[in-house]
């Protein structure tokens, strides 16, 4: 089983990065990010226009929770303060220990590997935490920056799903990547 007890919320911490709850007060960084097109041009959501449309993910990040549905981290950047991302588990299968993971980085903070340090405190979290086998993405093509995060970290490729999501009312096929409990301990049985 998938030990999926988020309370106390569990934060995470890397050496530049702290990953916690993502508060009423981040709204603005926030804001900031998921109303770039760019940060959304791969993602389920078209930007956002308002503050308050972001308040509405800062709720949806609390319900999702609270339901242990989805665990949502703020990506904190340790020098400023300030949150440059977010990073999420979810689709959880409890029989195949089985979850899905994304991440999104504020465009003025992409290329300096923040994605890469968040994604691997929260596999680690994955694996040693809560006891997944499994954690996956899939990935629209054409999107190398996500692709290469999951790369460095030694996730595998595995193929295409054909027209595997609706984003923005089009049927999109995902590049599926994983990383397994046994490629991540190096431990073949
Ligand atoms: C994907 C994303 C999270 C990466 O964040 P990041 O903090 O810039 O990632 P990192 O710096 O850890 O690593 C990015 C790598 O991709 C590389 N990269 C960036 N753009 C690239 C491109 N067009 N082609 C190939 N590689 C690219 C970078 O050079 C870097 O590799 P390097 O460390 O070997 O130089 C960020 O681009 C983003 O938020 N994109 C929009 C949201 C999104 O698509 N999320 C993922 C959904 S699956």
């Amino acid at each position: 089983m998938i030990n999926r007890c988020f309370v106390p919320f569990p934060e995470l911490e890397t050496e530049r990065l702290r990953l916690r709850q993502v508060e009423k007060s981040d709204v603005e960084q926030l804001y900031e990010m998921l109303r770039d097109p760019e940060v959304a041009k791969f993602e389920y959501f078209y930007p956002v226009t308002s503050k308050a449309e972001s308040l509405e993910f800062i709720e949806r990040y609390k319900t999702e929770l609270a339901v242990n549905e989805e665990i949502t981290w703020g990506i904190i950047l340790k020098e400023t303060n300030q949150l440059i991302g977010t990073c999420c588990l979810g689709d959880f299968n409890e029989g195949a220990r089985r979850a899905e993971i994304g991440y999104d980085i504020t465009q003025g903070q992409w290329g300096k590997g923040y994605a890469t340090e968040a994604v691997q405190a929260v596999m680690d979290f994955g694996f040693n935490q809560i006891n997944l086998n499994r954690i996956e993405a899939t990935i629209t093509p054409g999107n190398h920056a996500s692709v290469k995060v999951l790369k460095k970290l030694n996730f595998i490729q595995e193929g295409i799903l054909r027209e595997r999501d609706l984003i923005k009312g089009k049927l999109e096929d995902g590049i599926i990547m994983s990383m397994l409990k046994r490629d991540y301990t190096g431990n073949s049985d």
